[in-house]
């Protein structure tokens, strides 16, 4: 076997945390073959890892060479595979602080929460941007009733943020003829326009950028956390386990790429029922605060599943924008709690 065919079928091969092959991330460092021995090097930052790696590496090759040897190469820092997150860009030198909304798992309340807290940090007082970064499902535009808006330009060929409640917003759903046009668009041209988002979009001095990431934990959040120098990030889960396992995996990347974590907001912790208001724990209890528990990260709240959240983002007005003060208590609580951990109230 030669070493670009051992090399291809290493690209099989998927970190754990990423979406990426080890070969892509350049993790593997040296292959030998000699006689019926083959030894390859890998680089890792965590021990872990390395040994689901080279777990994943003997069982493809365990055919074809009778000695297998995995070495582990490790570094002093573990910006290795991320690129460079520690020292990032900052494409968005207008905005004081950035918060960085995520969640391993798709459907789990992200940009409801980001919706949210952009607009009860605007009701305090600060200027507001909202990012919406999930450039295949960009649900801000309805969830803010500006769906029908289109992109405008302004004279000097930058792009005006659409505004309401109070924020300016950004996302590709302004810029598609209309909101079911589905995008297909390779990673790289969807971090593209994200940075064009990010640079070309007349925001204005910005006290908040929040963004609004789409599900998972790919491209789009490495290329962010390379290109921002995120303040802050509110990671959302459901209580479920399968959901807290997800949202680990997110957690450990944001560790890993060092980017603060500003805390986890427990969405549809209960669900609430509309009539008598009793509350029931379908999706199980505790999950958020064992995730909080586990890598040390503050609970910055709880928000139930009701009909009242539902309606009012589906209808394009954001729950803190309503006069219902239980609903605007939940993200006002957790805006407090985030601003607390930042150290800015
Ligand atoms: N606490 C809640 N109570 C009731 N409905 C909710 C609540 N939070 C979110 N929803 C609804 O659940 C759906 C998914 O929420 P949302 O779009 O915010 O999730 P998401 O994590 O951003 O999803 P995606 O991964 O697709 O981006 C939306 O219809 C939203 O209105
Ligand atoms: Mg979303």
């Amino acid at each position: 076997m030669k070493i670009e065919v051992i090399k291809g079928l290493l690209k099989n091969i998927i970190y754990p945390n990423l979406d990426r092959d080890i070969v892509s991330l350049e993790l593997i460092k040296d292959i030998k073959i000699k006689n019926k021995t083959l030894r390859i090097e890998v680089l890792s930052s965590n021990e872990d890892i390395f040994h689901s790696i080279e777990e994943q590496i003997k069982m493809l090759f365990k055919d074809d060479f009778e000695e297998i040897e995995v070495r582990f190469l490790t570094t002093k820092q573990n910006s290795i595979n991320y690129g460079n997150t520690q020292t990032p860009n900052n494409r968005a030198p207008y905005a004081k602080h950035i918060i960085a909304v995520t969640s391993g798992k798709g459907g789990v309340g992200k940009s409801t929460v980001s919706v949210n807290l952009a607009v009860s940090l605007a009701q305090i007082g600060f200027s507001v941007g909202l990012l919406d970064a999930d450039v295949y499902g960009p649900n801000i535009p309805r969830m803010l009733g500006i769906a029908q808006e289109k992109l405008q330009w302004s004279k000097d060929d930058k792009m005006i943020p659409s505004e309401n409640y109070g924020i300016k917003v950004m996302s590709v759903g302004l810029t598609t003829p209309s909101s079911d046009t589905p995008l297909v668009w390779r990673s790289s041209v969807a971090v593209s326009a994200l940075i064009q988002f990010l640079e070309d979009v007349a925001w204005g001095e910005l006290d908040f950028l929040i963004i609004d990431m789409p599900p998972g934990t790919g491209d789009i959040q490495l290329t962010m956390a390379q290109e921002l120098p995120i303040t802050s990030s509110v990671i959302v889960t459901t209580p479920q386990l399968i959901s807290c396992d997800d949202v680990s995996r997110a957690i450990m990347m944001f560790k890993d790429i060092k980017v603060p974590i500003g805390g986890i907001v427990e969405n549809m912790s209960t669900f609430m029922a509309p009539d008598t208001k009793k509350e029931y724990a379908i999706f199980g209890s505790g999950g958020a605060q064992n995730l909080c528990d586990t890598y040390d990260i503050k609970l910055l709240g709880k928000i139930p599943l009701t009909m009242d959240i539902r309606e009012t983002s589906d209808s394009g007005r954001p729950a803190v924008a309503t006069d219902n003060a239980i609903q605007k208590g939940y993200y006002r609580e957790i805006t407090k709690n985030l601003l607390l951990e930042m150290g800015l109230l």
